[in-house]
């Protein structure tokens, strides 16, 4: 089984938005997910496919050409969206790799759904995948892919990287499959992680659930019957969005003008606080709005001169936890604009949309004050998107320390978001920083993430991955 695709990446989800019109045509849209954007280049000149989910139950699609990549569609009935996407990604492994925030659910039947989907995206790649080609897996969905994927293709060079936090072993422990996720990751030649705390956390459990050796980054897979002695390389990458494109636009007439227009319909505030997050249990929302209504019930700060634009994009509807958070915000934010509102003006604008990337930056341009304070995330690209998208050095970031994004945004104000006195004299410090102080910090935070783009991040990755060795057709 092989095909003639160079570069292959496996992910959950395809890079378009596919719709079906009136008359009943498929059509797509790319979507402007940063992963894309670092691999366009890469895909175009290695002749590159994507294998991934359409996002739609019961759609079977013939592959198809976008953009110059081969998009390689793989099918999921009802049954398997519920057990595999909603159930085992979103609802046993999400929270368990978010610190348990809420509590997972093991089930047997979502796990058996889970690898067998595994192997039907492990066959696709195969299927192909080019003799002695590179094939990148993506994220928690699909970590048993590595290993399926060496036993169909062991040709292939293979690397993972995973988007999320993967978490300490006194958690990952409770995981029943434990085992065979440790030895799914390994059948990568690469491994990578966001933080460097993610990945002592995955090497551990190696140690711990496993009898392969272990040195620095480098974790030793034995000779076993045919198969040879191989390494399997771990490492940090953070990922990162493509920072001169949003620092481009930024800059544009269009967006300074609707920035300007957006303070202007809000009533033309002294400060405008920001928060935009799909809407998760892991983005400390609640904990972010919990702090701004007491800033307003203790009148440190007032209503209208100060307003919060909370953004929380629908996802993940389905799923019980999720559907819970969205009530639990949005009586808090009923309560909140209930008493402190007036004819007009809102304590907090509470949009649960999802809105076009230009009118993000617009938004992020206009707020004085950014809030991300998430309670896990494995990178946060939101607080970075702020950054590129702040050339005029104006506005604070205040950014939480459990979020990827801190190790490398120091220059933020950083806080613990379970610490909501912490937290209030974080946006009361961010919202009155003198602009000599918003500049030096923003200089400095511009820097790290001009400099570190998601093209780089791709690039760095797949660096390491070219330097495995070439292995024959042995497994
Ligand atoms: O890494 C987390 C992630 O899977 C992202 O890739 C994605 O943008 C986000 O979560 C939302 O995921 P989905 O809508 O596919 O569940």
């Amino acid at each position: 089984m092989s095909g003639s695709h160079e570069f292959v990446v496996v992910a959950n989800r395809l890079p378009v938005d596919i719709r079906t019109d009136e008359a009943g045509e498929i059509t797509w849209t790319t979507s402007p997910g940063g992963l894309v954007t670092a691999l366009a280049p890469v895909m175009q000149s290695q002749d590159g496919a994507w294998v991934g989910w359409s996002g739609s139950a019961e759609q079977t699609l013939e592959p198809f050409e976008a953009d110059g990549m081969h998009l390689v569609p793989v099918p999921l009935n009802a049954k398997e969206v519920t057990e595999y996407y909603e159930g085992f990604s979103n609802a046993t492994l999400w929270p368990l790799y978010h610190d348990v925030i809420v509590e997972p659910e093991f089930h047997r039947y979502w796990w058996n759904t889970y690898v067998e989907v595994n192997q039907r995206f492990a066959e696709a790649a195969a299927g192909v995948a080019a003799q002695h080609g590179s094939v990148w897996v993506q994220d928690y969905q699909l970590q048993l892919v590595p290993e399926m994927l060496r036993r169909l293709r062991p040709d292939v060079r293979i690397g993972f990287f995973d988007h999320i936090p993967f978490p300490p072993v006194e958690l990952f422990g409770q995981l029943p499959w434990r085992q065979r996720v440790v030895e799914g990751l390994l059948g990568a030649d690469v491994i990578g992680f966001q933080r460097t705390g993610d990945a002592a956390n995955f090497l551990r459990a190696v140690r711990r659930f496993t009898d392969h050796g272990t040195r620095g980054q480098k974790v030793t897979i034995g000779q076993h019957w045919n198969r040879p002695e191989r390494h399997v390389r771990v490492g940090t990458f953070p990922i990162s969005i493509d920072s001169a494109k949003v620092d481009a636009l930024a800059r544009t007439e269009k967006i300074t003008q609707r920035a300007a227009q957006l303070r202007s319909e809000l009533g033309d505030p002294d400060v405008l606080m920001l928060g935009v997050d799909r809407l998760d249990y892991t983005k400390g929302i609640r904990h972010r709005i919990k702090a701004f209504g007491e800033l307003v019930a203790e009148k440190k700060v007032t209503v209208p001169r100060t307003a919060l634009v909370q953004v929380a994009s629908p996802s993940r509807e389905q799923v019980q936890q999720y559907k819970t958070l969205r009530q639990e915000v949005e009586v808090m934010v009923g309560n909140i604009n209930g008493d402190h509102g007036s004819w007009g003006r809102s304590a907090i604008y509470y949009m649960h949309h999802s809105y076009p990337f230009e009118e993000m930056v617009a938004l992020y341009r206009a707020a004085d004050v950014m809030l991300v304070t998430a309670l896990r995330d494995g990178m946060n690209l939101v607080a970075k998107e702020y950054v590129a998208a702040r050339p005029d050095l104006g506005g604070a970031l205040v950014l939480s320390e459990f979020a990827g994004a801190a190790d490398e945004l120091g220059q933020a104000l950083l806080v613990n978001p379970h610490d909501i006195e912490g937290m209030k004299s974080a946006m009361l410090k961010a919202a009155s920083m003198e602009p000599a102080e918003q500049r030096r910090r923003m200089r400095t935070l511009r820097k790290r993430v001009l400099e570190n783009d998601v093209q780089s991040w791709a690039e760095k990755f797949l660096a390491v991955l070219q330097h495995m060795p070439q292995r024959t057709s042995h497994v």
